[in-house]
């Protein structure tokens, strides 16, 4: 490869890296586990791996946590996975605040239970002002669900079709600001995105490791964050003009 080419790596980390959480209920019943329990350790790593973005110097981490077709599981699963992020939040703001993490919420927060929402709100203004790693917590999330709401907003607001511009339909999404995906990495051995930031991962680098979620290490953070550095993104363009 000419040195030109090689100049095209990647020489920073990925401002924004997506994390699919999946393969939490395959590891439990591996260990003879009901699925909660893949769910309850799957959160320890979560605390884990975003200390370790933060450590990194990422800026952006969202972690898909619950999908707007999750809601097909049984009631006992999802309420259980409720209850764990509910808890979570209440419980955990001194991790936020020690590590200087900002918390922000993708998904339809409406079709959340009260209980879920008002958790979600709190950490939200509680955080607001810390200026390290933004954590986005995806709870209710659907990708296309996020653009058939930005589109309903816009509608609403009486725009006429000929100022609809790609930046007025991400200005609607739930948080604006959050740029597209730079890194996205699914564990649990699927490949594809199940309704993930579609719009956002427009031109995301994929990663998928087999490893299930609960098994999923600082250590292969950092050899996946080293595989981010080999790619070349090209945009659309061409290399060596
Ligand atoms: C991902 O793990 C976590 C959520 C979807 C909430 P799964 O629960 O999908 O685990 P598998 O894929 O069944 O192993
Ligand atoms: C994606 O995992 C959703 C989350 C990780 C929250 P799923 O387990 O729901 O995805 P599918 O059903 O295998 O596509
Ligand atoms: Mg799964």
């Amino acid at each position: 490869m000419s040195d030109k080419a090689q100049e095209t790596y990647n020489s920073t980390p990925p401002s924004h890296v997506g994390f699919i959480m999946d393969g939490n209920g395959r590891w439990a019943q591996k260990r003879g586990l009901a699925r909660t329990a893949g769910h309850k350790e799957g959160l320890e790593v979560a605390k884990r791996i975003v200390k370790a973005c933060a450590d990194m110097g990422i800026k952006y981490v969202t972690l898909y946590t619950f999908s707007t077709e999750n809601w097909k599981r049984a009631q006992e699963e999802v309420g259980y996975l409720m209850g764990l992020i509910r808890g979570h939040l209440r419980a955990e703001f001194q991790f936020y605040k020690d590590n200087g993490i900002k918390i922000e919420h993708i998904g339809d927060l409406s079709g959340l239970p009260k209980d879920v929402q008002n958790e979600i709100i709190k950490a939200k203004e509680d955080t607001a002002a810390f200026t390290g790693l933004t954590v986005v917590l995806a709870i209710n999330y659907g990708g296309r669900d996020e653009i058939i709401r930005s589109v309903k907003k816009i509608i609403d607001s009486g725009i006429k079709s000929q100022n609809i511009t790609e930046k007025l339909i991400s200005d609607n999404f739930d948080v604006p600001e959050l740029p597209d995906v730079d890194f996205l990495i699914r564990t649990g051995g699927e490949k594809r995105l199940s309704n993930f930031l579609l719009w956002h991962c427009a031109y995301a680098e994929f990663l998928f490791t087999d490893t299930l979620w609960p098994d999923y290490s600082t250590e292969e953070l950092k050899n996946n964050i080293n595989e981010f550095y080999k790619r070349t993104r090209r945009f659309g363009d061409v290399l060596n003009k």
